[in-house]
């Protein structure tokens, strides 16, 4: 019900469309290919969902309250996620971030009000956890922690709004279910209501298929921290993402479909479709993290990422 009046921003959090790749489609003949826009968020991304419910949840049972700081380590799109939430709730938010994010990231995320403490870029995403980690042990009553690694709120929000929307909206035709791998909160929270529905659905969790990579949001469980809500036992399937195809796919379906989506959407696009063109029949659905147009900031991934 996107044309209703709403009376905050978070009220306009899930319900993201479905659409379907008919172009894509074509080289997969009697496979459907159907992507969720979770970019249609208002913070542009998947992690609307997770961010609002750990927020909701930790307002409900008192471990967040107005005087307290929340703070989290983000690559990005949860971090703009909390900054709105943060703004539009009135709480105080800060972000630990590698400090080779883009300037786009940090503008973004400070246009909320956010306050930005950088990391070190050599160590990626697990710098910028194990930095937090440092910050609140030495004032724990000050912060919230959420920290989306680890905190079930992250799964249960795709538990709640991504697997029953899908399901909602593509009812028994669907067969596949594959998404990326980063806090592994869409692939755990969806799976897990996917797997209740009435006719077998096979989840398959995408990772990048090397260490070193350049698909952003996404991690290689191997060489990563792992995240505690992550349980290797709930995807049928585990299957590795090559990053150049990830980006390729984006291009692609900007071109052919009309899609502008991100590198890690383009990824569970080429997987997808992978996958579609070993099969006779069924029906894929796959997550579209958030919008190509959040990489616009300059981005050589094999000189400065290292996720
Ligand atoms: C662009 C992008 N893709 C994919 C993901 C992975 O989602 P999840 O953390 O639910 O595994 C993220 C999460 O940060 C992301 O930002």
């Amino acid at each position: 019900m996107r044309h209703r009046a709403i009376e905050s921003i978070v009220e306009a959090v899930g319900n993201t469309p479905i659409v379907r790749l008919r172009s894509l489609e074509k080289e997969c003949p009697g496979v459907e290919l159907w992507l969720k826009l979770e970019y249609t968020n208002p913070g542009g991304s998947v992690k609307d969902r997770p961010a609002l419910q750990m927020i909701q949840d930790a307002l409900a049972d008192g471990r967040l309250t107005k005087d307290k700081i929340l703070i989290d380590a983000t690559s990005g799109n949860t971090g703009v996620a909390y900054s709105l939430f943060g703004a539009a709730l009135g709480l105080q938010i800060q972000l630990v971030m590698p400090s080779n994010v883009s300037k786009a990231r940090k503008d973004i995320t400070q246009a909320f009000g956010t306050e930005l403490i950088p990391s070190d870029p050599m160590e990626g995403s697990d710098g910028a956890i194990v930095r937090v980690r440092e910050i609140v042990a030495a004032d724990p009553d000050r912060y919230f922690y959420p920290d989306q690694y680890s905190n079930p709120s992250n799964p249960r929000a795709h538990y709640l709004g991504t697997g029953t929307e899908i399901l909602e909206q593509i009812g028994d035709r669907i067969t596949h279910f594959a998404t990326g791998l980063g806090t592994s909160g869409t692939m755990m929270g969806t799976t897990r209501r996917l797997k209740e529905h009435s006719r077998p659905i096979h989840c398959i969790a995408f990772e990048p298929a090397e260490a070193l990579h350049g698909l952003e949001g996404l991690k290689h469980m191997g060489s990563s921290l792992i995240p505690d809500i992550y349980d290797a036992g709930v995807p049928d399937e585990i299957i590795g993402l090559p990053t150049e195809e990830g980006w390729d796919m984006a291009d692609r379906v900007a071109k052919e479909e009309g899609l502008h989506i991100g590198h890690s959407a383009g990824a569970n696009v080429w997987g997808a479709l992978e996958l579609a063109k070993t099969m006779d029949s069924g029906c894929i659905v796959t997550i579209a993290a958030d919008r190509g147009d959040r990489y616009f900031a300059p981005m050589r991934w094999e000189k400065k990422y290292v996720w």
